[in-house]
């Protein structure tokens, strides 16, 4: 099994809890709904993060998580102990869930698919340890999704090194674009998707911008030693890359190219039967020109959905 990128210090645990705060509203509880009894099983669940979030809503759900490295569980104990919360934490790995048929009301999974080698596997055990009627909800990514205006080739290349990190990784980048298809090919049914997409420009008072740049700062610069290390790539173009991008201190302590846009889209697939909500982000191409380009998948079942600005012709990303 490659290795984590991520890692397990206690710094990127604690990292795990502040990105959790991050997209709380943004993403984690956007359009969650949920039974207030119901069995919910978070998958690939780290320090337990997204659970003590989703508690804050959800206080009265029987919450269960599973992670394979035993530092993440015993943080999580830790952390929901704190937030005196009832949880039946495993030490496990997402392949062979150790637990029986038709139990759980809803399953999750956060930034978990993109440092796995098969999804499909997972999706299946998905589908055995949910209840008839169970519901899903994928929250994963696409590493092209982040974009800037003006183009960079610095920028390109830091983020051709990212994705390329995560497949030595064995993990995939795109994941995002192909779990809508992939959750129908396990059996799930009406699986649906609704974007959201973040695009932000620069001006001095941008708060969001400034929000997500640093939120993102947290974890994307510790990534440039990895590429160096790993992929044998030039450090210094990386580091401009992130200069451009606005997260070195010096930069930020100045202020952001302008004009200087972050789009991210975030798509989220729900359905009634066994599967529901996925979530992850799209590419976007064209910043001012607004809007999301959606995957082969999607593209064939005529499924296509314009965030804003004005229509291009599109290609299939994959
Ligand atoms: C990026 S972290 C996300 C943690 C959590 N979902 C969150 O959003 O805070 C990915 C987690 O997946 C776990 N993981 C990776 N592969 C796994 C597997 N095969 N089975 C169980 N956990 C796995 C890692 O140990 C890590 O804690």
């Amino acid at each position: 099994m490659a290795e984590y990128i991520h890692g397990y210090d206690p710094e990127e645990q604690q990292r795990l809890v502040d990105q959790a705060q991050y997209w709380c509203d943004r993403l984690l509880l956007k359009n969650l709904e949920l039974e207030p009894d119901a069995k919910i099983l978070d998958i690939g669940c780290g320090v337990g993060a997204v659970l003590g979030i989703i508690s804050q809503k959800f206080p009265q759900l029987h919450f269960a998580g599973i992670d394979h490295q035993p530092r993440q569980i015993a943080y999580a104990q830790q952390y929901l102990d704190q937030l005196a919360l009832d949880s039946d934490l495993r030490e496990g790995d997402a392949y062979v869930l150790p637990w029986g048929e038709n139990t759980f009301d809803f399953a999750l999974t956060v930034w978990l698919l993109e440092h796995v080698p098969d999804t499909a596997g997972i999706v299946q055990e998905i589908w055995r340890v949910l209840k008839p009627g169970g519901k899903v909800c994928l929250t994963e990514t696409d590493y092209q999704s982040l974009v800037i205006y003006p183009p960079h080739p610095d920028f390109d290349y830091f983020q051709q090194a990212l994705c390329e990190l995560f497949s030595v990784a064995d993990g995939n980048p795109y994941v995002g674009r192909s779990m809508g298809a992939e959750l129908e090919r396990a059996g799930f049914s009406e699986v649906q998707n609704t974007a959201t997409s973040f695009h932000h420009w620069y001006n001095p008072h941008n708060q969001e911008l400034r929000g997500l740049v640093n939120h993102l700062d947290t974890w994307i610069k510790l990534m440039i030693p990895l590429m160096v290390e790993k992929l044998g790539k030039d450090g210094d173009r990386s580091t401009t890359a992130l200069n451009i991008f606005g997260l070195s201190p010096m930069i930020r302590a100045v202020r952001l190219p302008s004009p200087f846009t972050v789009p991210l889209a975030l798509n989220r697939f729900t359905s009634k039967s066994r599967v529901a909500l996925v979530q992850f982000t799209e590419p976007i191409h064209e910043i001012l020109r607004f809007w999301v380009i959606w995957s082969k998948d999607f593209l064939l079942d005529g499924i296509m959905k314009l965030s804003a600005g004005w229509l291009l012709p599109c290609e299939p990303c994959v």
